[in-house]
């Protein structure tokens, strides 16, 4: 198996880590750097557990292949911590029961961030189509909504 050096820039650090040519971004992610807030929950693009962001756009970390993100600046939901607390963001889905269980909400949080940098004020039908792909078996969905609507009225 053909390892290479990948060189990223994970939530705002260079990071330099070797990688098998066919690794996928979540095992390099999860086993080799241990940000394990990122999740696994299907057999691959599925759920949108496992969404961060790429160079400021969602991607599904299980279908990427981190051999393809050499060079990026890569964002975890771990980049939302603060000074070791949640994010604004974090808190909104929180408060507004967003997060249940919590499996899909890193997923749902990064897809948050990366639509609110680009739509700072989504309407509710924006806010669903840019999470249609993040599944959720606990909050039937409207919490969510209403988690995010918070987060964008109280601005970054
Ligand atoms: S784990 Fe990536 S989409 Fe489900
Ligand atoms: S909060 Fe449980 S799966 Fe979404």
């Amino acid at each position: 198996m053909t390892e290479r050096l990948l060189r990223l820039k994970v939530n705002g650090r260079r990071r330099t880590v070797a990688a098998a040519d066919n690794a996928l971004l979540i095992d390099v992610l999860r086993d080799t750097l241990g940000l394990t807030g990122t999740k696994q929950g299907c057999d691959g693009g599925e759920c949108g557990a496992c969404t961060v962001i790429v160079d400021g756009n969602p991607r599904l970390a299980c279908l990427t292949l981190a051999a393809t993100v050499d060079g990026a600046a890569v964002e975890t939901i771990e980049s939302q911590s603060q000074a070791g607390g949640m994010s604004a963001l974090q808190k909104s889905f929180h408060e507004h029961l967003g997060a249940q269980c919590g499996f899909c909400t890193p997923g749902m949080v990064m897809a948050t961030e990366a639509l609110l940098r680009r739509v700072p004020h989504p309407s509710d039908e924006q806010v669903r189509e840019a999470m249609a792909g993040n599944l959720c078996r606990c909050t039937g969905y409207v919490k969510v909504v209403e988690s995010v609507r918070a987060a964008a009225e109280q601005g970054p």
